[in-house]
């Protein structure tokens, strides 16, 4: 671990916000509707693969972003025997900017371990893709209040970055989103989290690392400029509400 909050600091840079359209929408044309309409600078839009060629095509202003990436290394090959796999080679080459990675749906749904988010991040930056590294606790961490909580993400941290920790311009490409799972739109008896609690675990993770910090889990139209405005909060992940258009463009008019 290093502190350098001040690097973070002095890398001055806009906010960002993230669509996340997860397993969404149901055809393509929707996708690039959706994409076409959220085209705007300082957004990621991240589409299920198969529609990342058309969004691209679609979009002007945004960047591209992919929800995973394989774990089999473009130095390795990159291509091969995997079924279903994709490699970050691909992705770079359909022109792809940014992938997720360690989102909890896929470390719960597709039991995604700390091992392989940390070979992940190593691909990707081998690619030249940039990193948006998910972390964040569930309800019953949460519910032990906010010192386990930290400890819980801080350990997230440590085994996803353990392959990187020596390398310090590696977290130049890295991003990290803060998306604890009780807050999280789908989650069954999901809560709201208060400003207080999303400001201080971006700034305990940027106390930590060289990394911006961005927020996610039930943002809406109604809590983003609240959001964006903490001081160590650098953007925002959003899930359900980048696919609700009017919602969305209330969420960017913030920036
Ligand atoms: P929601 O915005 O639907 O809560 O999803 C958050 C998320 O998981 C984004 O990656």
């Amino acid at each position: 671990m290093f502190l350098c909050r001040n690097d973070t600091m002095k890398r001055k840079m806009k906010k960002i916000i993230i669509a996340n359209y997860k397993m969404n929408p149901q055809t393509e044309r929707e996708a690039v509707k959706l994409a076409h309409a959220e085209d705007r600078e300082g957004v990621i839009i991240a589409p299920p693969f198969p529609f990342l060629i058309p969004v691209k095509k679609a979009l002007k202003k945004a960047m591209l972003g992919a929800q995973d990436v394989s774990t089999v290394s473009p130095l390795a090959g990159g291509w091969g025997a995997y079924t279903g796999a994709v490699s970050a080679s691909m992705l770079k080459k359909m022109g792809v900017q940014y992938v997720i990675v360690g989102h909890s749906e896929r470390r719960g749904f597709f039991n995604e371990t700390d091992v392989m988010i940390a070979k992940k991040i190593v691909i990707a930056l081998e690619a030249k893709l940039k990193v948006i590294l998910c972390v964040g606790e569930n309800a019953d961490v949460r519910a032990q209040g906010i010192t386990p909580a930290k400890a819980f993400v801080a350990e997230q941290l440590q085994k996803d970055f353990s392959e990187i920790i020596n390398n310090k311009s590696a977290f130049k490409n890295i991003i990290v989103a803060y998306e604890p799972i009780w807050a999280i739109s789908t989650t069954l008896y999901r809560k709201d989290v208060t400003l207080e609690d999303a400001e201080t675990m971006a700034e305990y993770i940027k106390e930590q690392y060289p990394v911006r910090v961005l927020y996610g889990g039930s943002v809406n139209a109604r809590n983003a400029s609240g959001l964006l405005a903490q001081k160590n909060i650098d953007g925002l992940l959003v899930g359900g509400m980048s696919l609700k258009l009017k919602e969305f463009k209330k969420i960017i008019s913030n920036f």
